[in-house]
């Protein structure tokens, strides 16, 4: 069936961080929510009809994940990214945040270091530095519009207290899909230096324009041993809401060190809905999702356009896979503060900020197209209007 992508939804008064939040936090009335990373769409039909039905039943005691939830992971994993995966594997988590936050606390000691690839996906620095271990920049290099890893730096920087690698695979906020090749090396160096690498494939179902993710773990048996791969339907199928997500965890030693951390924390049982809905994606979600990416694709299309017609000093890196589209706005010539200002009080847009996002990030910001046309289209107006001001007062 034909979704409606271009159906604006009002989500205002419904404990949305996005647009309940967006006031509060940035200090500005009227602001146009392009920030955090939920999308202003329905969810698939087949969803919301399993969700219904779940709630039809009127019982919601304590829960237990039923075979039929792993069976449709195992088979999403297959479908989509041809990673064939086993149940004992599949660990739950509340969230791929919270997930980063335990296995820091699961493989890793107050003072150990953890290697994190800036500018990146900025809760990853807070759940190393919130535990008390340090983090290691290695940060990407940015040529011709286009970032890559830097393995010289990388391998300088791996003294034998670095004890683990956050991947971001696809990258948050560049929208890289990193290669087989470029995995391949990472993987080796890390295998090489006893560091356990954290994929965090959150984006991974977000493939835009008919290109391929390479699933860490799928790339040899000795990664998979060396590997804890986060994955959920959150991003996918927007339902961050309900904070279920996947932890995949091949080798049983590691995994069995993140169970104990999360019956340390009692952290046992899912939220009843969570596994309704990741359950019904799973399995009857794939016509919504490839709807759903064809429509960000041409929304990454209007935006590309209309920036290189209208907007000068600021250039689309444009992304890969995801609705997150970075913005290097350094021709601009505003420092951090002089920029977040510009966006909030002159263009009254609600950006994420660059510099938050590590070394790096400084004169960037990140947008989020994952909502109708017409939004896009509002929030790169009132850019564009502000900017003109600006021009006309600087000239
Ligand atoms: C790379 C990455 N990991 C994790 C998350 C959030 O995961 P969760 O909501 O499950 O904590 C995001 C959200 O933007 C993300 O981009």
């Amino acid at each position: 069936m034909p979704y409606d992508f271009d159906k604006v939804t009002n989500r205002f008064s419904t404990a949305s961080a996005k647009w309940d939040e967006v006031g509060n936090l940035f200090g500005e009335d009227d602001l146009l929510p392009m920030w955090v990373a939920d999308m202003d769409f329905v969810s698939p039909d087949p969803v919301i009809a399993a969700i219904k039905q779940r709630a039809g039943h009127g019982i919601f005691g304590y829960t237990t994940i039923p075979g039929s939830y792993y069976e449709a992971v195992i088979e999403w994993m297959k479908i989509r990214h041809n990673w064939c995966i086993k149940k004992e594997w599949i660990c739950y988590s509340p969230g791929i945040v919270p997930a980063l936050s335990y296995i820091v606390q699961s493989f890793t000691h107050p003072g150990d270091k953890v290697v994190i690839q800036s500018p990146v996906y900025y809760p990853f620095s807070n759940v190393v530095t919130d535990n008390g271990r340090e983090v290691v920049h290695n940060p990407l290099t940015f040529e011709d519009g286009r970032y890559s890893m830097d393995f010289d730096d990388l391998r300088r920087k791996l003294e034998p207290d670095v004890k683990l690698l956050i991947l971001c695979s696809p990258h948050n906020p560049s929208g890289r899909i990193w290669t087989k090749e470029e995995l391949t090396e990472l993987g080796n160096i890390c295998i090489e230096h006893n560091i356990i690498v954290v994929s965090d494939e959150i984006h991974c179902d977000l493939i835009l324009n008919g290109k391929t993710h390479t699933p860490f773990a799928a790339i040899s048996d000795q990664f998979a041993q060396n590997t804890i791969v986060c994955t959920a339907p959150s991003k996918t199928f927007n339902l961050a809401g309900l904070q279920t997500s996947n932890v995949i965890i091949p080798n049983t030693k590691l995994r069995e060190t993140f169970q104990m951390t999360m019956n340390k924390l009692a952290l046992r049982r899912p939220n009843t809905f969570g596994i309704v809905a990741t359950e019904s994606a799973y399995r009857y979600g794939q016509d919504w999702l490839d709807q759903l990416l064809d429509y960000l694709q041409r929304n990454l299309e209007f935006l590309t356009e209309y920036i290189e017609e209208n907007i000068k000093g600021i250039k689309v890196i444009k992304p890969e896979a995801s609705y997150l589209v970075w913005l290097d706005c350094r021709e601009l010539g505003l420092s951090n503060e002089e920029l977040q200002q510009f966006m909030l009080k002159q263009a009254k847009v609600a950006f994420n900020q660059g510099f938050t996002y590590g070394p790096g990030g400084e004169g960037f910001i990140r947008m989020n197209i994952g909502c109708p046309r017409s939004l896009v289209e509002k929030g790169l107006r009132r850019m564009n209007n502000a900017l003109q001001k600006l021009n006309c007062i600087t000239k």
